[in-house]
């Protein structure tokens, strides 16, 4: 009967070691660029993404009841004006990776400018969605480490 406790012990260990195998490679699948920041870099650029995320979800609220006083200053807190601006990290940050950022900054700064101008919400919608596919199109590109 030994055997069979063996057998049993190979099969297990073989299952767990295909487990690894399957998750390992599942990590290493992530194929998008890796940008190292130093930790105080890192926790500012996640913070100014968290900060934009907001401002969409204003923005969009405000826009339901047409309120432009609102859309203007939920977009006025993602401007250019609030932008990151960081010497050193400005050096290791990829030129793509800057100009899709300087991008969605100009984006709220143009919602701003809709919303003073009180452009139809249909309007104000259609820069959310560019603004949104910029957004993602970084997202695709790059990870933070
Ligand atoms: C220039 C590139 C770029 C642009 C543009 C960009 N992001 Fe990000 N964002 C990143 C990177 C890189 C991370 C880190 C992702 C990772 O490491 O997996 C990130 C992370 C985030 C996070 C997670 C924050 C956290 O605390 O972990 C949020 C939320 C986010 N982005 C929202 C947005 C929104 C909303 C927009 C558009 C208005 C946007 N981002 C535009 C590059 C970008």
């Amino acid at each position: 009967m030994k055997w069979k406790a063996t057998a049993i012990a190979a099969l297990v260990l073989w299952v767990f070691t295909v487990a690894v195998l399957v998750l390992w490679n599942k990590k290493s699948d992530d194929a998008r660029e890796k940008i190292t920041l130093p930790e105080m870099g890192r926790a500012k650029v996640l913070s100014e993404m968290r900060g934009m995320l907001e401002s969409l979800r204003d923005i969009e609220q405000a826009a339901k009841t047409n309120d432009y006083a609102a859309i203007a200053a939920a977009a006025h807190k993602s401007g250019t004006t609030f932008m990151v601006d960081d010497g050193p990290l400005m050096k290791i940050v990829p030129a793509d990776m800057l100009r899709m950022g300087l991008s969605v900054h100009q984006g709220f700064d143009k919602i701003e400018q809709a919303a003073l101008a009180k452009k139809p919400a249909a309007e104000i919608h259609k820069q959310v969605a560019d603004i949104l596919t910029t957004c993602t199109a970084c997202h695709a590109q790059f990870r933070l480490h």
